[in-house]
Protein backbone atom coordinates (compact mmCIF):
# COMPACT_ATOMS: atom_id res chain seq x y z
CA UNK A 1 0.00 0.00 0.00
CA UNK A 2 0.89 3.24 -0.44
CA UNK A 3 1.93 5.30 2.73
CA UNK A 4 0.05 8.35 2.05
CA UNK A 5 -2.58 7.21 -0.62
CA UNK A 6 -5.33 5.66 1.58
CA UNK A 7 -6.40 1.98 0.01
CA UNK A 8 -10.35 2.80 -1.33
CA UNK A 9 -12.69 -0.10 -1.27
CA UNK A 10 -15.93 0.61 -3.22
CA UNK A 11 -19.03 -1.40 -2.71
CA UNK A 12 -22.26 -0.63 -4.78
CA UNK A 13 -24.99 -2.84 -5.23
CA UNK A 14 -29.36 -2.56 -5.33
CA UNK A 15 -31.01 -2.29 -1.71
CA UNK A 16 -31.05 -6.08 0.54
CA UNK A 17 -28.39 -7.42 -2.04
CA UNK A 18 -25.91 -7.63 0.88
CA UNK A 19 -24.04 -4.85 0.83
CA UNK A 20 -23.67 -2.77 3.94
CA UNK A 21 -23.16 -6.43 5.83
CA UNK A 22 -20.12 -6.88 3.01
CA UNK A 23 -18.73 -3.47 3.47
CA UNK A 24 -19.18 -3.46 7.23
CA UNK A 25 -17.04 -6.97 7.74
CA UNK A 26 -14.33 -5.49 4.92
CA UNK A 27 -14.02 -2.48 7.31
CA UNK A 28 -13.52 -4.82 10.34
CA UNK A 29 -10.73 -7.39 8.51
CA UNK A 30 -9.00 -5.14 6.58
CA UNK A 31 -8.98 -2.26 9.64
CA UNK A 32 -10.15 0.08 7.55
CA UNK A 33 -13.00 3.09 8.10
CA UNK A 34 -16.26 2.53 7.12
CA UNK A 35 -18.95 5.00 5.65
CA UNK A 36 -22.37 3.92 4.68
CA UNK A 37 -23.24 6.32 1.64
CA UNK A 38 -26.94 5.78 2.00
CA UNK A 39 -27.49 7.11 5.14
CA UNK A 40 -26.21 10.46 3.86
CA UNK A 41 -29.66 10.36 1.26
CA UNK A 42 -31.81 9.11 3.86
CA UNK A 43 -31.13 11.81 6.25
CA UNK A 44 -32.06 14.25 3.50
CA UNK A 45 -35.08 12.43 3.01
CA UNK A 46 -35.78 12.10 6.59
CA UNK A 47 -35.69 15.69 7.51
CA UNK A 48 -37.76 16.73 4.63
CA UNK A 49 -40.61 13.85 5.63
CA UNK A 50 -39.95 14.89 9.51
CA UNK A 51 -40.72 18.68 8.38
CA UNK A 52 -43.51 17.79 6.00
CA UNK A 53 -41.37 19.73 3.27
CA UNK A 54 -42.26 18.60 -0.13
CA UNK A 55 -40.18 16.17 -1.50
CA UNK A 56 -40.12 17.55 -4.99
CA UNK A 57 -38.65 20.93 -3.63
CA UNK A 58 -35.90 20.47 -5.49
CA UNK A 59 -33.33 23.96 -3.57
CA UNK A 60 -34.21 22.61 -0.03
CA UNK A 61 -32.91 19.15 -0.46
CA UNK A 62 -29.77 20.33 -1.70
CA UNK A 63 -29.51 22.92 1.16
CA UNK A 64 -30.33 19.92 3.40
CA UNK A 65 -27.55 18.27 1.72
CA UNK A 66 -24.94 21.28 1.96
CA UNK A 67 -25.41 21.14 5.86
CA UNK A 68 -25.58 17.49 7.20
CA UNK A 69 -23.83 16.35 9.92
CA UNK A 70 -23.41 12.69 10.26
CA UNK A 71 -22.84 12.81 14.15
CA UNK A 72 -26.35 13.34 14.81
CA UNK A 73 -27.77 10.46 12.63
CA UNK A 74 -30.69 8.29 14.36
CA UNK A 75 -29.41 5.16 12.13
CA UNK A 76 -32.74 3.12 13.44
CA UNK A 77 -35.27 5.85 12.42
CA UNK A 78 -33.01 6.39 8.81
CA UNK A 79 -33.65 2.83 8.48
CA UNK A 80 -37.56 2.91 7.91
CA UNK A 81 -38.10 1.40 4.20
CA UNK A 82 -40.36 4.81 3.57
CA UNK A 83 -37.32 6.90 3.91
CA UNK A 84 -35.59 4.67 1.88
CA UNK A 85 -37.94 5.33 -0.74
CA UNK A 86 -38.21 8.88 0.06
CA UNK A 87 -34.31 8.97 0.01
CA UNK A 88 -34.01 7.12 -3.74
CA UNK A 89 -36.55 9.97 -4.54
CA UNK A 90 -34.42 13.47 -4.07
CA UNK A 91 -30.81 10.75 -4.83
CA UNK A 92 -31.99 11.65 -8.43
CA UNK A 93 -31.35 15.48 -7.53
CA UNK A 94 -27.92 17.03 -9.13
CA UNK A 95 -27.43 19.46 -7.04
CA UNK A 96 -27.26 16.79 -3.71
CA UNK A 97 -25.44 14.34 -5.17
CA UNK A 98 -23.27 17.08 -6.16
CA UNK A 99 -23.04 18.19 -2.66
CA UNK A 100 -22.58 14.41 -1.16
CA UNK A 101 -19.73 13.96 -3.60
CA UNK A 102 -17.84 16.36 -1.39
CA UNK A 103 -17.98 14.25 2.15
CA UNK A 104 -17.76 11.11 0.48
CA UNK A 105 -14.30 11.86 -1.31
CA UNK A 106 -12.82 13.83 1.49
CA UNK A 107 -14.26 10.69 4.16
CA UNK A 108 -11.90 7.98 1.85
CA UNK A 109 -9.06 10.39 1.19
CA UNK A 110 -8.73 11.27 4.63
CA UNK A 111 -10.27 8.07 6.38
CA UNK A 112 -10.94 9.31 10.21
CA UNK A 113 -8.33 7.80 13.14
CA UNK A 114 -5.66 7.72 10.85
CA UNK A 115 -6.99 4.30 9.31
CA UNK A 116 -5.09 3.48 6.44
CA UNK A 117 -8.14 2.79 4.01
CA UNK A 118 -11.81 3.36 3.88
CA UNK A 119 -14.78 1.21 2.30
CA UNK A 120 -17.78 3.28 1.43
CA UNK A 121 -20.94 1.46 0.27
CA UNK A 122 -23.81 2.93 -1.84
CA UNK A 123 -24.92 3.20 -5.86
CA UNK A 124 -21.97 5.10 -7.87
CA UNK A 125 -19.27 4.71 -5.40
CA UNK A 126 -16.83 2.75 -8.20
CA UNK A 127 -18.20 4.71 -11.09
CA UNK A 128 -18.35 8.38 -9.88
CA UNK A 129 -17.14 8.73 -6.45
CA UNK A 130 -14.11 6.73 -6.12
CA UNK A 131 -13.15 6.14 -9.64
CA UNK A 132 -9.39 5.72 -8.74
CA UNK A 133 -10.55 3.12 -5.72
CA UNK A 134 -8.66 -0.27 -5.63
CA UNK A 135 -10.80 -2.68 -5.41
CA UNK A 136 -14.48 -2.25 -6.40
CA UNK A 137 -17.18 -5.08 -5.76
CA UNK A 138 -20.79 -5.13 -6.92
CA UNK A 139 -22.69 -6.76 -4.65
CA UNK A 140 -26.72 -8.06 -6.63
CA UNK A 141 -29.22 -10.43 -5.87
CA UNK A 142 -32.52 -11.54 -7.53
CA UNK A 143 -35.26 -8.93 -6.63
CA UNK A 144 -37.41 -11.38 -4.75
CA UNK A 145 -34.88 -12.94 -2.48
CA UNK A 146 -33.47 -9.66 -1.70
CA UNK A 147 -37.25 -8.75 -0.74
CA UNK A 148 -37.68 -12.24 1.29
CA UNK A 149 -34.15 -11.48 2.90
CA UNK A 150 -35.31 -7.94 3.77
CA UNK A 151 -38.90 -9.00 4.73
CA UNK A 152 -37.14 -11.46 7.17
CA UNK A 153 -34.74 -9.29 8.69
CA UNK A 154 -37.79 -6.69 9.57
CA UNK A 155 -39.74 -9.14 11.11
CA UNK A 156 -36.83 -9.88 13.38
CA UNK A 157 -36.89 -6.61 14.27
CA UNK A 158 -39.83 -6.62 15.55
CA UNK A 159 -41.19 -4.31 12.66
CA UNK A 160 -44.55 -5.17 10.92
CA UNK A 161 -44.28 -5.42 7.02
CA UNK A 162 -45.98 -7.16 4.27
CA UNK A 163 -43.63 -9.38 1.52
CA UNK A 164 -45.49 -7.81 -0.92
CA UNK A 165 -45.22 -4.26 -0.15
CA UNK A 166 -41.61 -4.69 0.37
CA UNK A 167 -41.03 -6.43 -2.91
CA UNK A 168 -43.29 -3.41 -5.07
CA UNK A 169 -41.02 -0.75 -2.63
CA UNK A 170 -38.07 -2.69 -3.80
CA UNK A 171 -39.17 -3.00 -7.45
CA UNK A 172 -39.92 0.82 -7.85
CA UNK A 173 -36.51 2.09 -5.88
CA UNK A 174 -34.30 -0.02 -8.08
CA UNK A 175 -35.96 1.31 -11.44
CA UNK A 176 -35.87 4.70 -10.03
CA UNK A 177 -32.07 4.33 -9.13
CA UNK A 178 -31.34 2.34 -12.43
CA UNK A 179 -32.88 5.01 -14.82
CA UNK A 180 -31.90 7.99 -12.95
CA UNK A 181 -29.68 10.26 -15.78
CA UNK A 182 -26.83 10.78 -13.54
CA UNK A 183 -25.01 8.18 -11.05
CA UNK A 184 -27.43 5.30 -12.54
CA UNK A 185 -27.31 2.16 -10.51
CA UNK A 186 -24.74 0.03 -12.58
CA UNK A 187 -21.18 -1.50 -11.88
CA UNK A 188 -17.63 -0.32 -12.45
CA UNK A 189 -16.01 -1.88 -15.57
CA UNK A 190 -13.14 -2.86 -13.15
CA UNK A 191 -15.29 -4.08 -10.64
CA UNK A 192 -15.90 -8.06 -9.65
CA UNK A 193 -19.36 -8.86 -9.35
CA UNK A 194 -20.96 -10.85 -6.62
CA UNK A 195 -24.35 -12.05 -7.00
CA UNK A 196 -25.42 -13.18 -3.90
CA UNK A 197 -28.35 -15.19 -4.88
CA UNK A 198 -27.72 -18.02 -4.20
CA UNK A 199 -23.84 -17.75 -1.80
CA UNK A 200 -24.03 -17.80 2.17
CA UNK A 201 -22.72 -14.70 3.72
CA UNK A 202 -19.34 -16.79 4.36
CA UNK A 203 -19.17 -17.55 0.78
CA UNK A 204 -19.57 -13.54 -0.14
CA UNK A 205 -17.04 -12.77 2.43
CA UNK A 206 -14.56 -15.20 0.88
CA UNK A 207 -15.18 -14.51 -2.46
CA UNK A 208 -14.82 -10.59 -1.77
CA UNK A 209 -11.84 -11.13 0.36
CA UNK A 210 -9.25 -12.92 -2.13
CA UNK A 211 -10.40 -9.82 -4.27
CA UNK A 212 -9.34 -6.93 -1.85
CA UNK A 213 -6.26 -9.10 -0.59
CA UNK A 214 -5.30 -9.70 -4.23
CA UNK A 215 -5.62 -5.93 -5.00
CA UNK A 216 -3.54 -5.12 -1.84
CA UNK A 217 -0.63 -7.00 -2.16
CA UNK A 218 -0.78 -5.28 -6.09
CA UNK A 219 -0.57 -1.79 -4.29
CA UNK A 220 1.81 -2.27 -1.85
O1 LIG B 1 -28.44 1.90 0.32
P1 LIG B 1 -29.71 2.54 0.88
O2 LIG B 1 -30.93 1.67 0.74
O3 LIG B 1 -29.54 3.02 2.27
O4 LIG B 1 -29.96 3.85 -0.02
C1 LIG B 1 -31.12 4.63 0.03
C2 LIG B 1 -31.32 5.38 -1.28
O5 LIG B 1 -30.29 6.36 -1.43
C3 LIG B 1 -31.24 4.51 -2.54
O6 LIG B 1 -32.51 4.10 -3.01
C4 LIG B 1 -30.56 5.36 -3.55
C5 LIG B 1 -29.84 6.41 -2.77
N1 LIG B 1 -28.38 6.25 -2.80
C6 LIG B 1 -27.72 6.77 -3.89
O7 LIG B 1 -28.35 7.27 -4.82
N2 LIG B 1 -26.35 6.73 -3.94
C7 LIG B 1 -25.65 6.17 -2.95
N3 LIG B 1 -24.32 6.16 -3.01
C8 LIG B 1 -26.31 5.61 -1.84
C9 LIG B 1 -27.68 5.65 -1.80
Amino acid sequence: MHPHIPFMIAVDGPAGAGKGTLAKHLAEVYDFAYLDTGLLYRAIAYEMLQNGYDLADVQLAEKIAGSLDPATFKESALRDEAVGGAASFISAYPGVRAALLKFQRHFAQHPPFFKKGAVLDGRDIGTVILPEAQAKIFVTADLEIRAKRRFKEMHERGIESRYEAIFEEMQSRDLRDEVRKISQLKPAEDALIIDTSHLNIEEVFLCAQDFVSEKLKTSL
